[in-house]
Order: structure tokens, then C-alpha cells, then sequence
């Protein structure tokens, strides 16, 4: 007997205020040994591509973003197939001319959380590299989608725990040590994916200027989940472009991250 086909090959991170995304979805409840994802994933086709829809913080946005189970979401994405995915999310922009409703594609990322699980690997010797956390091809895919917003290529995702917003002392810092967009879910969702072997792309949506920004004011969740809201339509249009862009082959390096590494586990 052949083996069912995978249900899906790309894989989409709804964020803060995009809790569905795909019409006629398929429902899949899939259990990891990481414990239950956020929400159940909706599969549907789109353009010819099976894409997978997963709420981050859950369809009721059951979980802050230090309560996220971040493991199991990626495990469970890629158990039924995806290899590839894009993942939008609401940030506060660290520099004045990135103000609410600009689109970030960023390429690199400094992490600020802490106590996060952060690895599959608690065993063995298993270091993958991360020096370029983003896939550069999930990246054009996306930036070519997004031309018509004007997405911004490239940026400095600093990540932080809160769920507090960032004091004006610590947003000052953030810019001053080279970031340009400021979120606290980008991690460890990113090197997660990269320990599954996963292309993995960010679109960061500015919902704010962060506090210390000039012209910033003190951040509100109000403020971030209106933004959002107002520009929800925009990025489910570059989505549902951007699945479509994505290599039906992978070339890029993303999915050599685990070669010649001795796993403790077989990946899903
Ligand atoms: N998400 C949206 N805006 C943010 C900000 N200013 N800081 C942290 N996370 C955010």
C-alpha cells in the first residue's frame, strides 16, 4: 500500500489578531510528545499548495506568548508535512520611520527571552547553526508578495520575554544595540523550526512605535490588537500570495540543518 500523501507542505503561524486564515480547511488534532499545539491546525488548499493554519496563542488567544507551546507547535506542523513555513507577527518598531501598518521581512533576530523551553535536543550533541535564522528563500518569496504593501527587507528582530511592554531605558537599548522591530513571540519559534530542519519566515507587522522610540509613546495592548486589526486584511492577502511563491522544491540550506549530526530521535 502506498503512504498517505503528507497533509499539507507549508505551514502558516497566524499571530495576534489573525486566528484563521484558509476556507474549506480540513481539521487535524494532532498530539505531539511535546503535548498539544495551541489550537487545532486547519488544512485547505491554496493555489494549487496544501497550507496548514495554526493560531499561535490559540483561536481564543488562550496563551501569552510565554505560555506558548511552542514545541509542540512546530512538531506537530511538521508531522503532517510541512516543511516550509511563514509566520506573521505584531511588533513595536524600534525606529521612527518604521511606524504602525509597515511590514518588516527581517533577517536577523536577537533573543531576549528567558526561561522558554528553547530546544528539542536536552540530549546528544546537536548544535545547529543559526547564524542566519530566517530561510532566504521563504525571504524573496515573501518580500515579492509583499511588494505591493512595501515591505521593508530586512531588520533586526529583538525578542522579548514579557508579557509586559518594554520600559523606554529598555526600548532606548534595543536600538542602540542594532534592533529594528521588537516582539516576544519570534523566539524560539525561529530556531525551533531550524532544529526540525523547517524553512522558516518572518513578516512582522508594526503595530506600534516602541516606547523609546521618538515619537513613541507607552505601548498598549489596545493599541497593538487595533493596529492589527486594521491591517489584517493586507497581510492575509500577502499570505495567501506569498504560499503560493514558495519553492515547490527546497535548494536552500534549511533543510540541511541536522546533516551529519547524530539525533537522538527520529523527526517526525
Ligand atoms: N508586539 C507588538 N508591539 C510590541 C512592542 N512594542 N513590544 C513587544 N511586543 C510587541
Amino acid at each position: 500500500m502506498n503512504p498517505s500523501p503528507p497533509a499539507a507542505e507549508i505551514g502558516v503561524i497566524g499571530g495576534s489578531g489573525l486566528y484563521a486564515l484558509l476556507d474549506g480547511a480540513i481539521e487535524h488534532e494532532v498530539e505531539t510528545p511535546y503535548g498539544l499545539p495551541s489550537d487545532k491546525i486547519t488544512v485547505a488548499s491554496v493555489g494549487g499548495r496544501r497550507v496548514a493554519f495554526l493560531p499561535r496563542h490559540g483561536r481564543d488567544h488562550r496563551f501569552p506568548p510565554h505560555k506558548i507551546p511552542y514545541r509542540a507547535n512546530l512538531w506537530a506542523l511538521r508531522s503532517l508535512g510541512v516543511r516550509q513555513i511563514i509566520a506573521p507577527c505584531a511588533v513595536g518598531g524600534l525606529r521612527p520611520e518604521l511606524g504602525p501598518g509597515t511590514f518588516v521581512v527581517p533577517d536577523q533576530l536577537i533573543d531576549r527571552t528567558s526561561g522558554r523551553e528553547q530546544t528539542y535536543y536536552d540530549s546528544g550533541a546537536v548544535h545547529v547553526s543559526f547564524a542566519d535564522p530566517y530561510c532566504p528563500a521563504g525571504r524573496a518569496s515573501v518580500l515579492n508578495s509583499a511588494a505591493g504593501v512595501n515591505a521593508v527587507d530586512g531588520g533586526t528582530m529583538v525578542v522579548v520575554e514579557g508579557p509586559r511592554f518594554s520600559t523606554r531605558a529598555e526600548s532606548r537599548w534595543f536600538t542602540a544595540i542594532g534592533g529594528t522591530i521588537v516582539n516576544m513571540t519570534g523566539h524560539p519559534e525561529a530556531v525551533l523550526a531550524r532544529e526540525l530542519a523547517l524553512c522558516y519566515t518572518s513578516i512582522a507587522l508594526v503595530t506600534d512605535l516602541d516606547a523609546g522610540v521618538e515619537g513613541g509613546e507607552a505601548v498598549t495592548h489596545e493599541e497593538v490588537f487595533r493596529v492589527f486589526g486594521e491591517n489584517t486584511a493586507r497581510l492575509r492577502d500577502v499570505l495567501l500570495k506569498a504560499v503560493t511563491e514558495l519553492p515547490a522544491e527546497r535548494t536552500c540550506g534549511c533543510q540541511d540543518a541536522l546533516q551529519g549530526i547524530k539525533l537522538p530521535f527520529d523527526l517526525p
